[in-house]
């Protein structure tokens, strides 16, 4: 398919005006137009500007680089397909090794004008085309990142009794177990002998009980809210979680056997031991959580919007049943 390509030449034209004119017609373009630019210096400050402005919709390229002229392209993109191709090569920076920051800040730049439902989608469409989850998963982090940097929780605005308000309020719960182990482990870490350990190590065993009985949370959601938004045809983001789950469940699993069996283990084997599993569960588990809780969860809320679905949706939820830590609603 031919595209339309629109030449400005400024070189004639007075300063004052160039500016103007440049985005008079980047507005009157229609998406996939190219705008072709001759200029007789170097257009940093333009570039910029784009960047400010309209950062995810154009794609730039240069046809001469000075010293007399300068000639480039600014192309015009929106579509969901120019999106992926600028998603595939944010990937591809991604996985090099040099200049990693400036890759990660590009990536955060385009990432923070999309929402996390055309993501989702867009994920799901450039896995198709042969992106490995293992590859997208470093786009996910950034994109974690930036939800980070925005700390304060989106407000889905649901009430209590909610299947998604009692999730997120038992990863509240999950978080203060988290922060107990982290604690311990320190202590564990410094430690030289069981006989130092004696509270802690019955702390240990009461907290890593609690992460096992998030096994449930676990299941609410992949045989429940998965599904429906599965249904929904969002496939990819569930499929995620659900390949986190397994390696979570399988670690918290490792701690509460650690925290039973102690006893019959050398010292500095267990202290190994603990710190391998432990640091795993305080990094894997948070952002897992944050990703539920900032993308996962609001996309489900956008798909699913009957309440009649809800409805269902909760009492599939309680036929699973409840953690010992979920608040009462
Ligand atoms: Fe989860
Ligand atoms: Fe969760």
């Amino acid at each position: 398919m031919k595209t339309t390509t629109r030449t400005l030449d400024l070189r004639n034209m007075p300063p004052f005006e160039r500016h103007v004119k440049i985005f008079e017609m980047w507005d009157s373009l229609k998406e996939e137009e190219t705008l072709r630019i001759i200029n007789d210096h170097e257009p940093r400050p333009l570039y910029y500007q784009f960047e400010a402005e309209h950062n995810g919709q154009f794609e730039w390229n240069y046809e001469e680089e000075g010293p007399k002229d300068w000639i480039f392209l600014i192309k015009k993109i929106s579509s969901s397909g120019d999106k992926r191709k600028k998603i595939k090569e944010l990937i591809r920076k991604l996985h090099s090794k040099e200049n990693i920051k400036k890759h990660k800040d590009e990536a955060k730049k385009f990432l923070k004008n999309i929402s996390p439902t055309d993501l989702g989608i867009m994920e799901q469409e450039i896995i198709k085309e042969g992106v490995t989850r293992k590859e997208m998963r470093k786009l996910c982090d950034v994109h974690l990142d930036i939800m980070k940097e925005n700390l304060e929780k989106k407000d889905l605005k649901l009430k209590p009794g909610h299947p998604i308000h009692t999730l997120m309020a038992e990863h509240d719960e999950i978080l203060a177990f988290i922060e107990k182990l982290k604690i311990i482990n320190n202590k564990v870490q410094l430690s030289e002998s069981f006989e130092e350990l004696g509270k802690e190590m019955i702390m240990l065993n009461f907290i890593a009980k609690h992460l096992v009985e998030a096994d449930k949370h676990h299941q609410r959601e992949e045989d429940v809210l998965f599904l429906a938004m599965e249904r929904k045809g969002i496939t990819e983001p569930p499929q995620i979680m659900r390949e986190e789950h397994v390696d979570l469940k399988k670690k918290k699993k490792e701690l509460y056997k650690l925290s039973e069996n102690y006893k019959k283990m050398d010292f500095a084997k267990f202290v190994k031991k603990m710190k391998s599993v432990s640091e795993f569960i305080i990094e894997t588990l948070p952002d897992h959580i944050y990703k539920e809780n900032y993308i996962l969860y609001p996309m489900a809320v956008e798909v699913i919007r009957n309440d009649e679905e809800w409805e269902k949706i909760k009492n599939d939820c309680d036929r699973i049943g409840y953690c010992c830590f979920t608040p009462k609603s």
